[in-house]
């Protein structure tokens, strides 16, 4: 991971000074690195000896890196990792176009690393990442929004990143096309693990604890599995949000009210259930016979998505 973190401040050279300037503020501002880590350990799994898993690591985090720069504009969000997001410092121009930079610099560097095979799994991975923001986009305020909905934007918004950092690993480790694929559904089922925990924290955490803000989903229209699942059995729930909805944002209060609304009738519960399932469907996909104690870590990877805190 120090490779890792170096490679990344060799990559955000520019002699345009706003970009390393913006790339250092996100990159230093903390972030847990997961894709990254993800990726480290499937090569590991498979007892890669090579060096290429770590530009191929930065490729992945950087594409996370600028969709956050794009998603904090996009969501209006003014917190990130703890500290002002970018848009909050540099404003919204500059947050998209060193968010354009970054993915720009990331097939930069799967070209250096020169396999095609890379850049496709890459190039469909990142496609499906913006077809997962547009999805979302036209989904808001949906009040319809079921559950099958709900986990198609979340496979192509987020998943599809995890299950690129673990099909990226497992490819440059040399597997067999079954066993990539059997990562990459590793990969996937963490992904969606790790994104409804998200979408639970929303209505659980506390801004401090993560570092960016919370309650903040419904306020921007998104219609979220633990809200999906608290208005089926509460209706003056439900009327309430198809008010904030006709309103299009919060009065005094909504806030808080919806907060604690969704944690009475146990949505939370029953997203983080959800997310546990996730968690042990990806458990269950590693291969036995690889190294035990690698194995063991990518398992406790899958489990923190499902229980993490922040
Ligand atoms: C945030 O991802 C975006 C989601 C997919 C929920 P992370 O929670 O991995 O963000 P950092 O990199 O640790 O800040
Ligand atoms: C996460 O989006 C996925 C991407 C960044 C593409 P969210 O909007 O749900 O994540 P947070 O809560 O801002 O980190
Ligand atoms: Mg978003
Ligand atoms: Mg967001």
């Amino acid at each position: 991971m120090a490779l890792v973190d170096s490679c990344i401040h060799h990559n955000l050279q520019s002699d345009i000074m706003m970009i390393p300037a913006i790339g250092h503020y996100i990159v230093n501002s903390g972030g847990k690195r997961f894709r990254p880590l993800l990726t480290l350990l499937t090569a590991r799994l498979f007892a890669y000896q090579g060096e290429r898993h770590i530009p191929l690591s930065v490729v992945v985090e950087f594409i996370h890196t600028a969709s956050l720069l794009h998603d904090d504009v996009v969501d209006s969000s003014d917190q990130r990792r703890g500290s002002p997001s970018a848009n909050g410092v540099w404003g919204n121009q500059a947050s998209v176009l060193v968010g354009d930079y970054l993915f720009s610099r990331a097939f930069q560097m799967m070209v250096s690393d020169g396999d095609m095979a890379m850049l496709k799994l890459m190039s469909d991975v990142t496609n499906a990442l913006a077809e997962g923001e547009v999805l979302q986009l036209s989904r808001t305020f949906h009040l319809e929004m079921t559950e099958a909905e709900c986990l198609e934007v979340i496979e192509r918004k987020t998943a599809v990143l995890f299950k690129a950092a673990s099909e990226v690993g497992a490819h440059a480790a040399g597997q067999s096309p079954k066993v990539v694929a059997q990562m990459a559904e590793y990969g996937m089922c963490l992904g969606v693990a790790f994104q409804l925990m998200d979408d639970a924290l929303d209505y659980l955490a506390e801004t401090e604890e993560a570092g960016k803000p919370v309650g903040h989903d419904l306020e921007e229209g998104k219609i979220t599995l633990p809200l999906i699942h608290a208005m089926q059995s509460d209706a003056e729930l439900a009327a309430r949000v198809e008010e904030i909805s006709e309103r299009g944002c919060y009065e005094e209060g909504d806030r808080e009210w919806v907060r604690e609304r969704v944690a009475a009738q146990d949505g939370t519960g029953f997203t983080m259930d959800r997310a546990k399932d996730y968690a042990q469907r990806a458990i269950a996909l590693l291969p036995e016979t690889a190294e035990v104690e690698v194995r063991n870590l990518l398992a406790e990877l899958a489990d923190f998505s499902a229980h993490r805190p922040y």
